[in-house]
């Protein structure tokens, strides 16, 4: 661990701040603003992650390479200090592989090595766990996000064990953790790190409003929940990831606990 006695940066791996691609910002005047409230809360990395294959938004990643440029340039000329990196927000999707192979696919900073992949809301669908396998092959480490809002997981925590315990990462949204998605999610989002199935926070923020730049809130509620140790952790992986090193992993455990009398 190297947090210990320095000052970590404060990162959010997952956004949709880039103008004009998705549900998240309308246009660059908004992406702007995104910014500064993100500066405001001490952020000083984002990566822009768009939706791609969510039946809804198309996004390939040569047209976010391009306008994450232009997004940096906007806010270098606006004296803005943050930094806009690169990723993609993938629908899990059959043909995610043809995706791969026609280089439409965007990893985390283009490594090659960390993949935001999203469920659907309401179930997990059955080839999941082979297009987790898949892509570890291909020396690709999915980070599945916000697990702690999908139904079927919520339904079922052996599978999120399953998952994890299969290789692939997790990142939970600041907003369920201070509550901004109701009481069960934010139960369950305890579950997850109580039992090492989380690795990363993220603010998934859209807009300036409700789905805003929580990431610090969520930070101290965790803080009073588990400890300053349990925040380095999850700070110090998203420092890691912008190093190109590998995160830390704890040890799945199996939620055996009842959840909310649902099973
Ligand atoms: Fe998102």
């Amino acid at each position: 661990m190297f947090y210990k006695g320095s000052v970590l940066n404060l990162i959010d791996i997952h956004s949709h701040i880039l103008p004009g691609v998705d549900d998240g910002s309308a246009d660059m005047k908004e992406s702007l603003n995104m910014a500064r409230k993100a500066v405001e809360v001490g952020i000083t990395h984002i990566f822009a992650t768009p939706h791609h294959l969510n039946e809804e938004y198309v996004n390939v990643k040569s047209n976010i390479i391009d306008r994450v440029v232009s997004l940096n340039e906007s806010l270098k000329q606006s004296n803005i200090p943050l930094t806009i990196h690169l990723g993609q927000e993938v629908r899990i999707h059959r043909d995610i592989f043809t995706s791969l192979e026609k280089e439409e696919i965007l990893t985390l900073d283009d490594n090659g090595t960390y993949l935001m992949l999203e469920l659907p809301a309401g179930n997990v669908p059955a080839y999941t766990q082979e297009v987790i396998y898949e892509l570890l092959l291909k020396g690709i480490t999915p980070i599945i996000v916000h697990p702690e809002r999908n139904k079927e997981l919520i339904a079922n925590h052996k599978l999120l064990f399953e998952l994890v315990q299969e290789g692939a990462l997790t990142q939970l949204t600041s907003g369920s953790i201070i509550g901004l998605f109701g009481k069960n999610i934010k139960v369950f989002s305890k579950r997850i790190i109580e039992h090492n199935l989380a690795h990363f926070i993220a603010t998934d923020a859209h807009n300036i409003g409700s789905r805003g730049f929580s990431l610090q809130a969520a930070y101290e509620t965790i803080t009073k929940l588990y400890g300053i140790e349990r925040t380095f952790f999850f700070k110090e992986n998203a420092e890691l990831l912008i190093q190109g090193q590998s995160p830390s992993v704890d040890r799945p455990l199996q939620i055996k606990k009842k959840f909310l009398g649902i099973f």
